[in-house]
């Protein structure tokens, strides 16, 4: 299955029935290469990792491992949701792994984007690595790489490694069944494998997480607040039906206070900074147009129940002059 390149005459995968087809080949496909092998997979709860998971309890079962590290960094509700899908729904075989107390830690008075990044990417890795140590007779390690990625890195564009980076000695067969695939059809192969549609569907998510989105040295306060107000974010666009028509939207806090009143008090407390876009390929973006009432509302919420918070910002720069992402 390694090197295994998309035909050039490949029907793009749009519908049900061709989804269908894809998921009984993959099946079989997987059945073959693996046998009554064990199977490791770092199960982020993404599109791709997720779809990968879906197929691989489909074609072994048990004999998938699936190794979920929360490193603290999540959205709200997500390792709950990897949990809930994954273990009671579809009954796999999941490692849930709660390290936020040993990130956090590291990336204690870190306030170099960088550093941050190296810290966050280079802890993963030894926490998955470790954890598959523990465990025994694991021959194949299963990746959510897709098409554009390993056309991207043909082009040099970027260097293509999903849970790629484990040490040295760790040798494995990779086992990558949506690898011929585009995102679009990741997506309705995930549908048609009975996955929720948020978690088909959701929005990019920056391998380093809300780690990037609390610019400056990370705190445990500052982190929450990013977490909740990023919640009513969503949950403001998904009753506003937005959720289709912007292509990411989320907030920021960073280490910066201001004065405000609260409770007819002084409160010197952050703001918190909303920034949603749309694009098409990620190069350039153009910020989304919200209804005012909209921002009011939103506004009201986030500077009402999010501790900490006395002012809510909207980012109004395109990229360029911004990036998407604040670190
Ligand atoms: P920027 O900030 O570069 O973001 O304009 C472009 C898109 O990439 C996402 N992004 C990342 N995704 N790991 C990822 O998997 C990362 O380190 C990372 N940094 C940015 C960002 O959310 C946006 O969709």
């Amino acid at each position: 299955m390694v090197d295994v390149r998309r035909p050039d005459d490949m029907v793009r995968i749009t519908t049900p029935e061709l989804a269908k087809a894809f998921i009984d080949e993959q099946v079989a496909l997987i059945k073959e290469q693996v046998g009554d092998k064990k199977v490791l997979l770092a199960l982020s709860g993404g599109v791709d990792s997720s779809v990968v998971a879906a197929l691989l309890i489909k074609a072994i079962g048990q004999n998938l491992v699936c190794v979920h590290v929360n490193h603290g960094l999540l959205r709200k509700g997500e390792p709950e949701q990897v949990i809930e899908i994954f273990k009671n729904q579809m009954k796999a075989n999941l490692v849930y792994v709660d390290v936020t107390d040993r990130f956090l830690d590291k990336l204690a008075g870190v306030d170099d984007p960088e550093t941050k990044r190296k810290i966050i990417g280079g802890e993963f890795i030894e926490v998955f690595a470790e954890e598959a140590n523990k465990l025994d007779g694991i021959d194949f390690l299963a990746q959510g790489t897709i098409w554009p990625d390993i056309l991207e890195s043909e082009n040099g564009i970027k260097a293509h490694h999903n849970a790629g980076g484990l040490p040295e000695n760790m040798k494995f067969e990779l086992v990558e069944p949506v690898r011929i695939l585009f995102k679009d059809e990741v997506r309705v192969v995930g549908d048609e494998l009975g996955l929720p549609h948020d978690m088909v569907y959701r929005q990019p998510f920056p391998g380093p997480g809300l780690g990037v989105r609390c610019p400056g040295a990370i705190t445990r306060d500052r982190l929450e607040a990013v977490r909740e107000s990023d919640a009513i974010l969503r949950e403001e666009f998904e009753k506003n039906n937005l959720v289709d028509k912007v292509w990411q939207y989320f907030t920021v806090v960073p280490d910066f206070k201001s004065t405000g009143i609260k409770d007819e008090k002084r409160a010197f407390e952050w703001c918190c900074i909303v920034r949603a876009v749309n694009t098409t390929d990620v190069m350039t973006a153009t910020v989304a147009n919200l209804p005012y009432e909209l921002m009011c509302h939103i506004t009201d919420r986030i500077t009402h129940e999010v501790k900490g918070i006395n002012r809510v910002l909207y980012d109004f720069t395109p990229k360029p002059t911004g990036t998407v992402e604040f670190e």
